[in-house]
């Protein structure tokens, strides 16, 4: 390898927080992820785009090993974060997912007080010594939830009392309050109306500057607007990974181009 090109692999390899390679999953008999490989940066934010059933979610959730609930799942390959294989017999799989947060693309607050909400996880994991420190760790999530200002007088009021839009920024505080590195979600805004969701999308920005962040969508729009990086997948592949001005202006596969045309989905 010349030089030049072990100096733009270092580069690449300095700034990749997750790093899969040969990632297959079955449910079954069903295959439904076909030897995946990718490097996903830290601080960036990172869609996953493509048809519905083509295995979006099914890659997500392999990167916090939520697949291990579902017992049909098998997940072959590797995938390393920080350098270290999460599916190492060593790893914890409720410590990775503190490390690894994630937001449902339908809203579920716990049926406890929005306090209760927050305080969950830095509680199960142990982050505050006293209830002062579990106040601080509340109030800094919520507000880097943009939800602060509108619950700061009512943190015992149920948190399923809120609107849709609240409820999801509930579940994005809960998810980012047990600082992780890594914040997953999957179509995080698809029961949200337009100002949540624009809420929503100015915060996975904010979100950036601490986090890799990686988004499922099915609107192209939000893709565009909120990621750095797209990867689309097809079938159970990921067909193309690259800038997201790329992917959306000049792909290089004729199926990427195919779906971002509209003419499949
Ligand atoms: N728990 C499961 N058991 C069996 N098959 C599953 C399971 N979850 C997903 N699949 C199958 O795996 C394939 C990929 O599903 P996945 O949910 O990852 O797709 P997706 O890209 O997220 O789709 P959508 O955009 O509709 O959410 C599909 O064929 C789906 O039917
Ligand atoms: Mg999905």
């Amino acid at each position: 390898m010349d030089d030049m090109r072990l100096v733009e692999r270092t580069v690449e390899q300095l700034q990749s927080k997750i790093e899969a390679k040969g990632v297959q999953v079955y449910y079954g008999e069903k295959h439904a992820l076909k030897d995946v490989d990718v490097a996903i940066l830290d601080r960036t934010v990172t869609a996953f785009i493509g048809p519905s059933g083509c295995g979006k979610s099914t890659f997500l959730r392999c990167l916090n090993r939520m697949n291990d609930t579902v017992a049909s799942a098998r997940v072959m390959g590797s995938i390393r974060i920080d350098g270290e294989d999460i599916y190492d017999a060593r790893v914890d799989p409720v410590q990775l997912r503190a490390k690894v947060g994630m937001v449902f693309q339908k809203p579920n607050p716990f049926p406890k007080s929005i306090y209760e909400n927050v305080a969950y996880g830095p509680k199960i994991h142990g982050l505050a010594a006293n209830k002062a420190e579990l106040d601080s760790i509340v109030e800094a999530s919520l507000r880097k939830a943009a939800l602060w200002n509108e619950v700061k007088d009512r943190l015992d009021a149920t948190g399923t009392g809120l609107s849709g839009g609240q409820q999801q920024r509930l579940c994005i505080a809960r998810a980012i309050a047990t600082s992780p590195e890594v914040l997953l979600m999957d179509e995080p805004c698809s029961a949200l109306d337009p100002i949540a969701t624009a809420q929503v999308e100015e915060l996975i920005d904010e979100l950036r500057s601490q986090f890799s962040v990686v988004i499922v969508t099915h609107s192209m729009q939000q893709a565009a607007r909120v990621s750095q990086k797209t990867a689309f997948f097809h079938l159970g592949s990921l067909v193309e990974y690259g800038e997201t001005g790329q992917i959306f202006t000049n792909p290089k596969d004729p199926r990427t181009e195919a779906y971002i045309t509209g003419r499949i989905g």
